[in-house]
């Protein structure tokens, strides 16, 4: 059991010197202390450690300690990240925080600062939920239940649509991930007109539907005469898609050998077309999607490494509908409206028992599923309120289920380890998206299930 005020640390300092100063200090009053020279280790040792509290310099070596927060707030959304700074610079104090430091300390430290403002950074995960909480409150307070085409109240929506926003007018590469039919082209179509791109074209590519040697000619274009075909110079889509965006559909299908070259264009901005030698230089901002786990990918060398890391920067997760129940009534009545219109017939909702058969049904094909179901109750429906039969989905089979809870009769516990493990399964036993879903942090997720003597507490078993 850990003891109280025991935190886990991690301090990212290239300086041998400071860096022992710093951790003699937290080891002292009994922190467990990790330390990393440069930011690519301590990304290593962040996704396997989870610390509550990260202590940073900013002017690394390579990755530089801006883009280190940015990498490291994304991947730890609940940690506590201090930016050590020089003092009396304060444009690189606030940059840190605008790239994420919840606190500052400046240099020279001393020792008592540096022990309050680590206590009071251990406190954090509890004020950051708040804050998140407030935050969707206040969204979910606000009048509107949708963002452009995109229905949702439920405070994950509230939530997306922030962080949409936000991402929108940055300038990063943005990764879009959700199960299929959550409306990842919804947002990212969201995402271009949001930025301020919005007046340049948005072009999409599939990495889905073309071959591998197609796939990088149409990406990138060719020059005339570089492969049999190639009569004339063509322009890519990166070149289309100059002064907008670019959107990326199912990613993960994007083979090796184009994967490099996209990362070259992220990391220089710059590309050659197939038969060329010309560099050309395009303005470009990209979007991609993917239903898969990348993370997985990775593991198993369908996915570069490299690129991973340079894409989740920024990521939007768009939660499955069975996350978000309360939308689906929203969702229904939507479609509803838009096919009755379309087939010019009289419907006006739903029986209550249709209603709740809706909400009751774990919708596997998410929204599309939903969208294809209204569209055939509307179709087939001779009342003016649609009922069960007019619905092409099985009511949920309760004796299925091997777990249930009987309320009034469990307890808390009992809800939450259900609610857990139940979300845990949905989502193929991924904590970070069973976390995202639940509205806490990965690490609550762990320190649960080495509780419950379900897993063990190692990374290993996390993402599979
Ligand atoms: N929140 C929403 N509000 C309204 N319509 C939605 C919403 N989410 C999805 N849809 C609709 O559901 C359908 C599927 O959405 P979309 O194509 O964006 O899914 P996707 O996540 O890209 O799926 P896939 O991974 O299979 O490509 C679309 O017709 C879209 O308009
Ligand atoms: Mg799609």
């Amino acid at each position: 059991m850990a003891q109280e005020h025991t935190g886990r640390i991690l301090i990212v300092e290239s300086d041998p010197t400071l860096q022992s100063e710093l951790e003699g200090h937290l080891s002292s009053i009994g922190h467990l202390v990790e330390t990393a020279p440069d930011g690519f280790t301590a990304l290593e040792l962040l996704e396997r450690s989870m610390p509550d509290v990260i202590l940073v310099e900013l002017d690394l070596e390579g990755m530089d300690g801006f883009e280190f927060l940015q990498q490291a707030r994304a991947l730890l959304p609940s940690a506590s990240f201090i930016a050590m700074a020089e003092s009396g610079s304060t444009d690189t104090a606030v940059k840190a925080l605008e790239c994420g430091a919840d606190r500052l300390l400046t240099r020279p430290i001393r020792p008592d600062a540096l022990v309050l403002v680590v206590e009071r950074s251990l406190d954090k995960p509890l004020h950051a939920r708040d804050a998140m909480d407030a935050r969707a409150e206040a969204a979910a307070s606000l009048p509107t239940t949708r963002l452009d085409h995109i229905v949702g109240a439920h405070p994950a929506m509230q939530r997306l649509f922030n962080r949409m926003l936000q991402a929108a007018k940055s300038r990063s590469t943005v990764l879009i991930q959700g199960e299929t039919g959550t409306g990842k082209e919804l947002v990212a179509k969201a995402v271009h007109e949001h930025s301020l791109r919005s007046e340049g074209p948005l072009v999409r590519l599939n990495c889905a539907a073309l071959a591998e040697s197609v796939l990088e000619s149409e990406l990138f274009g060719h020059e005339k005469g570089a492969f049999t075909g190639a009569l004339t110079r063509r322009r890519g889509r990166f070149e289309q898609a100059d002064g907008g965006t670019l959107f990326l559909d199912e990613l993960s299908e994007m083979p090796l050998s184009v994967q490099v070259k996209l990362l070259r264009f992220l990391q220089e901005r710059e590309l050659e077309r197939v038969g060329g030698n010309e560099t050309v230089s395009v303005n470009v901002r990209v979007v991609a999607a993917t239903n898969r786990d990348l993370r997985t990918l990775v593991d198993d060398g369908k996915f570069r490494e490299d690129l991973y890391f340079r894409l989740k920067v920024v990521v939007l997760e768009v939660p499955p509908l069975r996350a978000r129940p309360s939308d689906i009534p929203l969702l229904a009545d939507h479609f509803l409206r838009l096919y009755a219109e379309e087939n010019g017939k009289q419907v006006d909702g739903f029986t209550p028992r249709a209603r709740e058969a809706l909400v009751g049904y774990p919708w596997p094909g998410n929204v599309r599923e939903l969208q294809h179901a209204i569209e055939q109750a509307v179709v087939l429906c001779e009342q003016d309120l649609i009922s069960t039969e007019d619905l092409p989905i099985e009511p949920p089979d309760r004796e299925a289920e091997p777990l249930s809870l009987l309320v009034p009769g469990v307890t808390l516990a009992e809800v939450e380890r259900y609610t857990i493990m139940k979300t845990l399964e949905a989502v193929g036993g991924s904590p970070t998206r069973a976390a995202a879903i639940l509205g806490i942090s990965k690490r609550t997720i762990h320190y649960r299930l080495e509780e419950w003597g379900v897993a063990k507490r190692d990374s290993s078993t996390d993402e599979k």
